[in-house]
């Protein structure tokens, strides 16, 4: 522990289970946000990202189940606690208050009835604020999050993508919380907002001091934002480390993979987009490592033998028994 942690997920694993199936969505993954950092969480589709951010605000509900794990806060005002162990009324308080999230599609999912300002409002009601107090503070919220405040009185179809996803990230500091999780903030935007958006969180990062989980499948925009990177892979993380470190020499093959995936202006023509194959439905036990089947340097051990996170220099971490060789190393 470096004292400079404001939220640790510890051996958190989470399975979707129904009458037909179980999904190990999240296995034993540990994960810590800093203070006032940038830590991009980053993998496909499918490989449990979203599963995991619902820990943070302890929203897990069937048919997902916490099968074991913990989450410490250390950002609150009487020291260290164990949010999965918060009562309701205490829950209520951290939630929005403490940590907020930005929800993967939540630019979609804005209430189309009520204008930005009651949506923005709403949290902040919920939360102890008075009606008075909320709509004093909906202005400085809009200007944080970079729209003008003439916005708050439309509706959202009256609003581009952008601006919604502005919305969001007004409503997401609403009650000043000290970390935001943001979920996919800038999947289906366009490329010039999305930057705008990835700035966006990197400014109020400098100006509040917030500390975010960037989440996203896209490596290089992870790669224009984070302090540190975490790779998930298959409901695992699978490499972690500074981002300059996880760009330049990546360890584990899948990021390299990824990295390698990413179109150049001279590539983009002629490589198909991706790494071929899927990421495992993890509906069936893994022996092995998970990435084994689509990874060009397994050999027999890494269908057999379960790789753990090494250290491959100081807090660089990957799980791969044949780290390195990538492109960029
Ligand atoms: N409500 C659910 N019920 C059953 N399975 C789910 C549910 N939500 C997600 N999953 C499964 O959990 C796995 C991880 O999904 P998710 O956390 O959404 O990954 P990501 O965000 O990386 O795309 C996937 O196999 C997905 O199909
Ligand atoms: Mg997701």
């Amino acid at each position: 522990m470096s004292g400079n942690e404001l939220l640790e997920v510890k051996d958190l694993s989470i399975s979707y289970v129904t009458r037909d199936e179980r999904i190990d969505a999240v296995r034993n993954v540990s994960l810590t946000l800093e203070k006032g950092s940038i830590h991009g969480l980053v993998g496909e589709s499918g490989c449990g990202k979203s599963t995991l951010a619902t820990i943070f605000l302890n929203l897990i509900y069937p048919p997902a189940r916490l099968v074991g794990g913990s989450l410490r806060y250390f950002g609150g005002p009487s020291g260290e606690i164990s949010v999965l162990e918060l009562k309701a009324p205490e829950l209520r308080r951290y939630r929005w208050k403490e940590v907020s999230m930005i929800f993967q599609g939540s630019m979609n999912s804005l209430n189309p009835v009520m204008r930005v300002y009651e949506q923005i409002i709403d949290a902040m009601i919920d939360h102890d604020y008075t009606f008075e107090e909320a709509m004093l503070r909906v202005d400085t919220l809009l200007e944080l999050a970079g729209i003008s405040k003439r916005v708050k009185n439309l509706y959202p179809h009256e609003l581009s993508g952008g601006m919604k996803q502005r919305v969001n990230i007004a409503i997401a500091l609403a009650c000043e919380p000290k970390a935001i999780i943001a979920d996919e903030p800038t999947t289906a935007l366009d490329v010039v907002v999305q930057s705008q958006i990835t700035r966006k969180l990197e400014s109020l990062r400098r100006d509040l001091g917030l500390s975010i989980l960037f989440i996203s499948h896209d490596i290089s925009l992870v790669g224009a934002i984070a302090d540190k990177i975490s790779v998930m892979y298959a409901g695992k993380i699978v490499e972690v480390g500074k981002a300059e470190e996880i760009l330049n020499t990546p360890a584990h093959q899948y990021t390299i993979a990824l990295l390698a995936s990413i179109p150049t202006l001279k590539s983009v023509e002629s490589r198909i987009s991706g790494i071929p194959g899927h990421p495992p439905r993890l509906n069936t036990p893994i022996t092995g490592c998970a990435f084994a089947d689509r990874c060009s340097k397994a050999q027999n051990r890494c269908r057999t033998e379960n790789p753990e996170l090494e250290s491959i220099s100081g807090d660089h971490f990957a799980a791969c028994f044949f780290p390195g060789g990538g492109s960029n190393s």
